[in-house]
């Protein structure tokens, strides 16, 4: 039957766009359109393609698997070819493509993993020794890279087993930056006022390629190995192999899971994509593999991609939208932070409106403009961010946007001291200023006063009944009971929060003056070593500096604080009001944790896992990455890894990060 015109007409005009966007989003880093969009492009060319097989042409985008390796690293011949895989984002697929495998092989059973957000790489072991590894590059030929695969610790440098069918192997899996050392990551760039990573795989990406493996090592970057490409002797199927090089030491990922049925893997795939928020790495879809090699053998390959295995990805986590207004935001430092307002989007599992834009230098790297079409993202965070603009569909009635000149909240004067990113308001009264002090003053691990949210300090502060936090201890019910909807209930709440609030322990109380740099693992640091404030109070720089966790940085910040006579004012009348500033006890090196073993998993929310470590071991504590019968406690933070179950498994007594707090408070 003779192809028609029509779809001869929208294969031409397919061909062009997907070539187009191909050349924005690989060539000059520009996509026009989400990574979404463009599968489904993609997707409608090939299965014209595969309807009419005699229009495929070698041009054709299906017909490529990727671009050229980029110079600088020496080439690495794939044998066999590094494949894509593919991919869906509809349940009618899977079962299509489920039902393609049993036409072909009787009895399939499946591995079920989840598809990693990450960068492809190959290993190979001779003699159970890491000899090489590669990126994909165009699937064919890689770049040898390494040095800086060797920087990434969760990849043994020799496998632990003589398994004799692991001596001289390949495998290949997928390298990444898990969250927080991506947020970690961009953190540390935006205050170096470096260009920040769109996405953890651009992140791990660009760390495997600097010339510099000390940089790369910096980087946190970490691997699951999930495809062994030739068969191994002796094991047909490929969940057992991956069992294997887990017990060789190669990182697999634990949540991959042997499915007998479909069944199985559309609960797997349900299951993950509510849960996956929880996973410390992206995730953005499952890959569905036919388990036995016999089977996969039989199946085959096209040029692109096996046939026994299939992406089912999650709907993307982009989208585009149009800004409408750009804010300025005042914070509890005074720092500015443009704020785009948005046409409401649903994105991740919720609508957005705002979006934050960082700083002036991101609006202007990234060329954002009110008016302009954007794409938001969350990229594990839970405030969105804006991406990137698409200027090709401007108007020509977009506004540029400045930073103001005065404070939008108090009007004083902004500035940008020499060397900072940020622009700030100086005015240390300006409303906005003190109720971000104030609040986080309340907040729960600070002074944790209960019931003393946002609105109600935005109003305490607006009808001028408090000008500070020491003014809170102070408060006159009769005042409160003046208040629109305070009624008598709510009014003694609040004032017995407050009367708690004064025997928070100390280290909460430093927390809680919102000292520049001085987190809450700081102020424990400081609250042990000086034991009470006023001591903290006549430190100077050598004696700040010299505790091993205090830099010169946060010393400064420490003494300027205490040297402000608004400041001062304030403590004294913390002090007068009763509120917890220290022990008059000398400082005594006491091990309250002698002989206990801890191990952490997932992120904690106060303390990096050096914080926790350093924290715990000052307590006489040890810290071990491995769980046993001997740990006597898991700290999970939020995400935690496989090591829950194992400690649930184990009968380990689990904190959660809020017990681990009210621990080591209280020892
Ligand atoms: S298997 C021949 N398993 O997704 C099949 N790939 O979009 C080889 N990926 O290039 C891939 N997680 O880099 C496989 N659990 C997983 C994966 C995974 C992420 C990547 C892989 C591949 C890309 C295809």
């Amino acid at each position: 039957m003779p192809v028609s015109e029509d779809i001869l007409k929208r294969v031409k005009k397919l061909r062009e766009d997907i070539a187009h966007h191909n050349h924005r989003y690989y060539v000059l880093n520009q996509p026009l359109i989400s990574d979404y969009e463009y599968d489904m492009l993609m997707k409608e060319l090939s299965s014209i393609e595969r309807r009419y097989p005699e229009i495929i042409t070698e041009d054709s985008p299906t017909q490529r698997i990727g671009e050229k390796p980029v110079d600088g690293f020496p080439p690495v011949q794939h044998e066999p070819p590094m494949l894509s895989l593919d991919n869906t984002y509809a349940e009618e697929e899977v079962v299509a493509f489920h039902n393609r495998v049993k036409k072909r092989v009787a009895d399939p059973s499946w591995t079920v993993e989840l598809k990693i957000d990450g960068v492809a790489v190959s290993l190979i072991y001779t003699d159970f020794v890491l000899v090489r590894a590669s990126t994909r590059g165009n699937g064919r030929v890689g770049d040898d890279i390494t040095k800086n695969i060797k920087t990434i610790r969760s990849i043994p440098l020799r496998l632990l087993t003589r398994d004799s069918c692991l001596r001289n192997i390949e495998v290949r899996g997928e390298v990444f930056i898990p969250k927080k050392a991506f947020r970690d990551l961009n953190r540390e760039r935006k205050e170096k006022g470096l260009p920040l990573f769109v996405n953890p795989r651009n992140a791990a990406a660009g760390s495997l390629k600097l010339l510099d493996p000390k940089e790369t090592a910096r980087r946190r970057l970490d691997i699951f190995v999930h495809t062994v490409p030739l068969p191994v002797e002796g094991v047909d199927s490929h969940f057992s192999i991956l069992s294997r090089l887990n017990k060789a030491g190669l990182k697999t990922n634990l949540e991959t899971r042997y499915c007998p049925t479909l069944n199985y893997v559309l609960k797997y795939r349900k299951k993950w994509e509510e849960r996956r928020k929880e996973l410390p790495y992206e995730v953005d879809g499952i890959v569905i593999k036919v388990d036995s090699y016999r089977h996969q053998q039989t199946l085959g390959r096209t040029e692109k991609s096996p046939r026994w295995a299939i992406a089912y990805k999650y709907q993307a986590e982009q989208m585009r939208t149009r800004v409408i207004d750009i804010v300025s935001q005042v914070g509890r430092t005074g720092i500015i932070t443009p704020v785009a307002i948005l046409e409401s989007v649903f994105l991740s599992g919720s609508t957005v409106s705002r979006a934050t834009l960082h700083n002036a230098d991101e609006i202007a790297r990234k060329d954002i403009r009110i008016g302009d079409m954007v794409f938001i993202e969350k990229g594990g965070e839970v405030i969105p961010e804006v991406i990137k603009s698409i200027p090709e569909l401007r108007t020509g009635k977009e506004k540029k946007f400045e930073i103001p000149e005065t404070c939008p909240v108090c009007e004083s004067k902004i500035v940008r001291y020499e060397g900072e990113v940020a622009y700030r308001c100086i005015n240390a009264g300006c409303p906005a200023q003190v109720k971000g002090r104030i609040r986080h003053f309340s907040l729960r691990n600070a002074m944790d006063i209960e019931g003393l949210g946002e609105k109600l300090v935005s109003l305490l502060v607006d009808t001028e009944l408090i000008r500070n936090y020491a003014d809170l201890y102070y408060l006159k019910k009769d005042d409160l009971l003046s208040l629109e909807r305070m009624a008598e209930k709510s009014v003694n709440n609040l004032l017995n929060a407050i009367q708690k609030s004064k025997t928070v322990n100390f280290n909460r109380v430093l927390f809680a003056l919102g000292i520049k740099d001085v987190g809450y693992g700081t102020a424990k640091v400081l609250a042990e070593h000086f034991c009470r404030m006023e001591r903290l109070e006549q430190a100077g720089e050598d004696e700040l500096t010299g505790i091993p966790e205090i830099g010169p940085v946060v010393a400064d910040s420490i003494i300027k604080f205490f040297s402000e006579p608004d400041n001062r004012m304030i403590l004294k009348r913390l002090r007068a009001a009763g509120v917890n500033m220290g022990k008059e006890t000398e400082p005594v090196s006491r091990r309250p944790l002698q002989g206990k073993r801890f191990v952490l998993t997932g992120t904690l929310s106060k303390y990096s896992r050096d914080e926790a470590t350093r924290l715990i071991e000052s307590l006489g504590a040890r810290v071990s990455s491995s769980l046993s019968g001997k740990t006597d406690f898991l700290v999970a933070g939020e995400s935690p890894g496989s090591k829950y179950r194992k400690a649930e498994d184990l009968g380990v007594k689990i904190l959660r990060e809020e017990e681990f707090i009210e621990m080591i408070d209280a020892v």
